[in-house]
């Protein structure tokens, strides 16, 4: 059993972690410990002092040992004597800030919880003896009833977190900050990974100590933003790729939230995750109730690239739906780059047809098909389609393009309007913006106050529409701004609090009827790029455009920092044009191909434009890609090196694909930096089995796997700067304890 209840103890097994929590003698829910698989109790772990200025529960009566100020917590509350970051904040409606939760019974359940109205990871056909635990706690002074629901995927090394809340009191509580996962770590010494960016330069990777203090980062933006990603981990001090302890949070969610680690007096750890508590306030009369979103945790003793391959398995198998979970996704070009706002129906189908020609399998039309849009200062909120520019009816061009063979695709960006657009006019208030006081522009638009139903339905119904009367096959979702102006003219002035957690409800609402009732329609999320790639947009959008930065070698590090927490099948990337629109760096077709292969592989340029060379390149890639599709949609991904710490002549990137059979791989390596007189790249793969005999595609040497990942690999041919090398390895057949073909180095 995944979930073993015992006095209660509970105690929570996957497949190598276990995470156990006991509800004491007073009632208070202790964490006790979270880490390796382990039996019986942990309750030993525990340690009661008489601290100074650690107070003591009244109820403790007079053993001053007894502090929750020390104890580790399992969703710790402010009002009650610990003095941490906490978890949940309630005011009274006599104004006190004050809980005091204590368990009140719990339920084990088969299966997996959901959520209603949120995304959140679901039991899947290949998962045994998924479970859930729900512990309740109440607050016996306001008549608050906490339940933390536990999702526990044993197989996949996964624990969900959520919490749902109900006033079951009389009196009407204001939620001030409601997280959902918190986590006390007792011992050790680790340090904080996160993955902070900014618009086209998105999920550095930045490594810092969990230093005495709290360290908090998140988002106020309303999404879960460029500048710091719903992805966090906290390692023990000495892991490394391969080796050591480490956990993971990620947020199902895709508005502002918060994520921290706290370091305390007593050198314990606490990491947390949920809505950011910053423009948060959520009135709770007697009688309703609210649900925190989703974190998932997981834990691994394997060090990072393993901590990375557990959210790959779950996200792609658990949170991804839809038609294209497991199928190929076609490739597709986009006209964004090539024409801008620049187009006409002749243009894009000349476009197309090239593509066609070379293996492209869909045509996405960008931004500029509808309403007055010629630029980007007009015309969002008016999804009638452009007739006149296209030289037809939507429908028509749509036509065009399916009789070259493709599919058509469209980018929209439903939750956005124009100043200047005929929904603006008939209906400014459903626009966010405060009363009295001049919006903030971005991109010259402004964000539609996706917290009122009607608004969503209006948009839904405009959408809708298009994809009632056209063949349309993907949809690219866009949402180019931040959200400043939090007000909303469908809401009581004590409700201003709830619109920005309601926005993304009624983002997600939008995006649910799209799911069920267009199940045929591939939709890929977007936002400048990568400003809202994190697993709640996963559950609609199982691709995300990764970065609207499409030079390959700002790739190489945006997509290793991405790879930390999402599979590359989430991973929308793109061959583009040189020089770079975004850095103006050249790079080699193959090096942009190579970049383009860790994901889901497209085009973002006008390949009429390209040399006949290039052209037969690219219908070579498009084959190559559709055969190695497999291996790099469903492999386990290794990271081989960092590229933000490259020593010099080692300036290599290179990460690889192994088949779960682990009888072939796929390496890419770039060098990211040339010099006179260099020395040999190397690299050492991994994930192989050392017994086995490999052998490349390319060159027909065969090598051991434990040659392969001891040793490495000598990538000789690397020389030019942004030059690329991919590495195809299969596994040789033995007879007789020897090699069928090749030399063996
Ligand atoms: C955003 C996207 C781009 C493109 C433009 C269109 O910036 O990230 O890919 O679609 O909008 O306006």
């Amino acid at each position: 059993m995944a979930i073993v209840a015992e006095k209660n103890l509970f105690t929570l097994h996957t497949d190598h972690s276990t995470y156990q929590m006991k509800a004491d003698d007073l009632g208070y829910l202790l964490h006790l410990y979270y880490g390796e698989r382990a039996e019986g109790s942990m309750e030993y772990l525990l340690h009661y002092g008489d601290r100074g200025f650690s107070g003591n529960p009244y109820d403790a009566g007079s053993d001053r040992t007894y502090s929750l100020d020390a104890l580790p917590q399992e969703y710790p509350v402010r009002g009650n004597g610990d003095f941490r970051m906490p978890a949940l904040i309630v005011r009274r409606e006599n104004g006190a800030v004050s809980s005091d939760l204590r368990y009140a019974g719990y339920r084990i359940l088969d299966g997996k919880y959901e959520l209603s109205g949120l995304p959140a990871v679901y039991e899947a056909e290949q998962d045994q003896d998924v479970q859930t635990l729900e512990v309740d706690l109440k607050d016996m002074e306001t008549g608050l009833l906490v339940t933390l629901l536990y999702g526990v995927f044993p197989k996949k090394d996964v624990i969900t977190r959520a919490v749902r809340l109900q006033n079951e009191g009389q009196e009407l509580l204001t939620l001030e900050s409601v997280q959902s996962a918190s986590l006390d770590l007792i011992y050790g010494d680790y340090d904080w990974i996160q993955f902070y960016g900014r618009h086209a330069m998105e999920r550095n990777v930045q490594r810092i100590p969990a230093a005495h203090g709290a360290h908090v980062i998140g988002s106020r933006r309303g999404t879960s933003s460029h500048q710091y990603n719903p992805f966090v981990i906290l390692a023990e001090k000495e892991t490394t790729e391969d080796f050591g302890a480490c956990y993971g949070m990620s947020f199902v969610y895709s508005g502002g939230f918060q994520a921290f680690a706290e370091r305390d007096q007593y050198d314990q750890t606490r990491m947390g995750m949920g809505i950011s508590p910053e423009g948060f306030s959520w009135s709770l009369k007697p009688g309703e109730s609210f649900t925190a979103p989703e974190v998932i945790l997981s834990y691994t003793g394997k060090g990072l690239g393993e901590l990375s391959r557990q959210y790959h398995r779950i996200l792609r198998h658990n949170v991804c739906r839809g038609m294209y979970k497991e199928v190929r996704r076609p490739i597709l070009i986009n006209n964004w780059e090539a024409t801008y706002f620049d187009f006409n129906g002749n243009k894009i189908y000349e476009i197309a047809k090239q593509a066609a020609e070379l293996g492209v399998e869909m045509l996405v039309l960008d931004d500029g098909w509808f309403g007055k849009r010629d630029s980007d200062d007009s015309g969002l909120g008016d999804w009638q389609v452009n007739e006149k520019k296209l030289g037809g009816t939507l429908g028509d061009l749509s036509e065009r393009i399916h009789s070259l063979g493709m599919k058509f695709g469209l980018w929209i960006e439903p939750e956005m309007v124009s100043e200047d657009s005929d929904l603006y006019r008939a209906h400014p208030d459903w626009a966010l913006a405060v009363p009295g006081k001049k919006p903030v522009r971005s991109r010259y638009q402004l964000v539609l106050d996706f917290s009122r139903k009607e608004v969503v339905d209006y948009i839904y119904g405009q959408i809708s529409s298009l994809l009632d009367t056209v063949p349309i096959e993907y949809l690219k979702w866009d949402m180019n701004r931040s959200i400043a102006d939090v007000y909303s003219n469908g809401a009581k002035p004590e409700e201003q609090g709830k619109v920005l957690h309601q926005y993304v409800l009624g983002l997600y609402d939008f995006l649910e009827r799209l799911h069920r009732n267009y199940p045929q329609v591939l939709i890929e999320g977007c936002s400048g790029g990568g400003g809202r790639f994190d697993a709640g947009m996963l559950y609609y959008t199982p691709q995300i455009w990764c970065s609207d930065n499409t030079d390959a070698i700002d790739r190489v590090c945006i997509q290793y920092g991405t790879s930390f927490g999402y599979p590359v099948s989430a991973v929308g990337a793109h061959v583009s044009a040189v020089p770079n629109h975004q850095n103006g760096r050249t790079t080699p077709l193959k090096t942009r191909a190579n970049l383009a292969m860790a994901g889901s592989f497209g085009y973002e340029l006008d390949l009429n434009r390209l040399s006949e060379e290039d052209k037969r390149q690219i219908s070579i890639y498009n084959q190559e890609f559709k055969e190695l599709w497999p291996l790099i949609h469903s492999g386990d991904y290794y990271r081989l090196s960092n590229p933000f710490c490259m020593k010099q002549d080692q300036e290599t990137a290179a990460w690889m694909h192994v088949s779960e059979d682990q009888r072939e791989a796929l390496v890419f390596a770039v060098l990211l930096n040339a010099h006179g007189n260099p020395s040999v790249p190397r690299v050492r793969l991994k994930g192989l089995k050392a017994d086995r005999m490999y052998c490349s595609r390319e060159t027909g040497t065969v090598y051991s796997g434990a040659a392969l990942m001891s040793a490495g690999i000598v990538l000789s041919d690397l020389k030019q700067e942004y030059g690329s090398i991919r590495i195809h390895l299969t596994e040789m057949k033995q007879e007789n304890g020897q090699s069928r073909e090749g030399e063996i180095q």
